[in-house]
C-alpha cells in the first residue's frame, strides 16, 4: 500500500520536474510558431528577462533571436527595395511616354500630310519631333548612369585632378549658354589649387550640371560664380548663383530621384535626375554634396574633395584594401 504511494508521488515528481525542464522549450516553441505564422515579419515576445542559465536553451533562443530580427530586417529591406523599383519604374515609363508620344505625333502628321504642309511648316515640326528624340537619349543616358551607380558598377578611376583647370573648362563650355540668358558666369578663388584624387570624368559631369542648374534658375543679369580653394587638407568646388533660390520646405528633396520643384515640372527637357546622380558620385568619391538656399541671396551647392598626397593613380576599390 505505502508502497504503491511512494511509487505515484515520484512519479507525479518526476512528471512534475519534466514539465518544468520543457517550459522553457515549449515557450521558445511557442514564439518560433507565432513568427511563422506571421509570415516571418514579427517577433513576438521579449526575450525572456530570467537570469540566464547559460545551457544549450539558452544558446538556442538567443541564436533564433538573432536569426528572427535578421529575417525581418533583410525583408523590411526588401519590400522597401520593391517599393522603390517600383516607384523608379512607374516614374521611367511617365518620363518616356509623353516625350514618345509627341515624337509619333509629329512623325504622323508629317507622313499623313506631306502634301499639305508648308516648308516652314515641315521644318518646324521636324525640329520638334528631333528635340524629343534628344530628350528621350539624354533620359535613358541619365537613367542608365543611374543604375549603374546604383549597382555599383562604376570604380572611380582615381588620379590627380586639377579641380581650377576642370572648373574652367565646364565654364568656358557653359559660357555662351549663360551669355545667352544674359548671366555672369566667373571663375573666382584660387586656380592654381593643389590636385585631388578623384575621377575626372566623373565629376565633370557634376560640374556640369550644378553649373547647368544655375543657368536655369539665374534670371538675366544675375551672377553665376565658380570658386575653387583650399581648405585645410582638401580643396572645394563651390557653384553659387543670385537665382531665385530654392524654397525650404523642397530643400532636403531635392537630391531625390526626378525630384523637381513644382515650378519646374513644365520644363519638359529636364527630368530631375542631375543632382541624385551628382550625390551618387560624390559618395563614391567618399565625399558629400551640400547646399545652402534662401529665396532672397540664391543658391550655393559645394564638395570637397581630397588632396592628392602622391602615389599611383588607382581605383576606388584598390584604395580600400589594406597596405601590406
Ligand atoms: N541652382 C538652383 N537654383 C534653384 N533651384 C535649383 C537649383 N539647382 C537645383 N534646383 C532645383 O532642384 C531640382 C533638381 O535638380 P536636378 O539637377 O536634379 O534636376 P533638373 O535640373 O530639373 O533635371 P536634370 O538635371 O535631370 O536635367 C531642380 O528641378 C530645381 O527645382
Ligand atoms: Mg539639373
Amino acid at each position: 500500500m505505502l508502497r504503491a504511494l511512494y511509487a505515484r508521488l515520484a512519479l507525479a515528481l518526476g512528471l512534475l520536474l519534466l514539465r518544468l525542464l520543457t517550459r522553457r522549450t515549449r515557450h521558445l516553441g511557442r514564439t518560433m510558431e507565432a513568427f511563422r505564422a506571421s509570415d516571418f515579419t514579427r517577433l513576438t515576445g521579449a526575450a525572456p528577462e530570467r537570469p540566464a542559465a547559460g545551457d544549450e536553451i539558452d544558446r538556442l533562443e538567443a541564436t533564433f533571436r538573432a536569426m528572427a530580427e535578421r529575417i525581418t530586417d533583410q525583408i523590411q529591406a526588401l519590400t522597401e527595395q520593391d517599393r522603390l523599383c517600383r516607384d523608379l519604374v512607374a516614374q521611367v515609363s511617365h518620363d518616356l511616354r509623353t516625350p514618345l508620344a509627341s515624337l509619333r505625333g509629329y512623325l504622323e502628321t508629317l507622313r499623313m500630310k506631306d502634301g499639305q504642309l508648308a516648308a516652314s511648316e515641315r521644318v518646324e515640326y521636324l525640329d520638334i519631333a528631333l528635340r524629343h528624340s534628344l530628350r528621350l537619349s539624354r533620359l535613358v543616358e541619365d537613367l542608365f548612369e543611374l543604375i549603374k551607380l546604383d549597382a555599383r558598377d562604376v570604380r572611380p578611376y582615381l588620379e590627380p585632378v586639377s579641380l581650377g583647370e576642370l572648373a574652367q573648362d565646364v565654364v568656358q563650355k557653359l559660357d555662351l549658354t549663360a551669355r545667352r540668358k544674359g548671366v555672369h558666369l566667373r571663375l573666382a578663388g584660387d586656380r592654381a589649387v593643389p590636385f585631388v584624387r578623384a575621377d575626372t570624368g566623373l565629376i565633370e559631369p557634376v560640374l556640369e550640371n550644378l553649373i547647368g542648374n544655375a543657368i536655369q534658375h539665374t534670371p538675366a543679369d544675375g551672377e553665376i560664380r565658380v570658386t575653387t580653394r583650399v581648405t585645410g587638407p582638401s580643396v572645394t568646388v563651390e557653384v553659387a548663383d543670385t537665382g531665385r533660390g530654392i524654397p525650404a520646405e523642397v530643400l532636403p528633396r531635392i537630391f531625390d530621384d526626378f525630384f523637381q520643384a513644382p515650378s519646374n515640372r513644365a520644363d519638359d527637357r529636364h527630368a530631375g535626375l542631375g543632382l541624385a546622380i551628382a550625390k551618387r558620385i560624390l559618395d563614391i568619391h567618399e565625399s558629400r554634396l551640400t547646399v545652402a538656399s534662401s529665396e532672397e541671396a540664391g543658391s550655393r551647392f559645394s564638395f570637397a574633395l581630397p588632396v592628392w598626397t602622391g602615389g599611383h593613380s588607382e581605383t576606388a576599390a584598390q584604395a580600400d584594401e589594406p597596405t601590406r
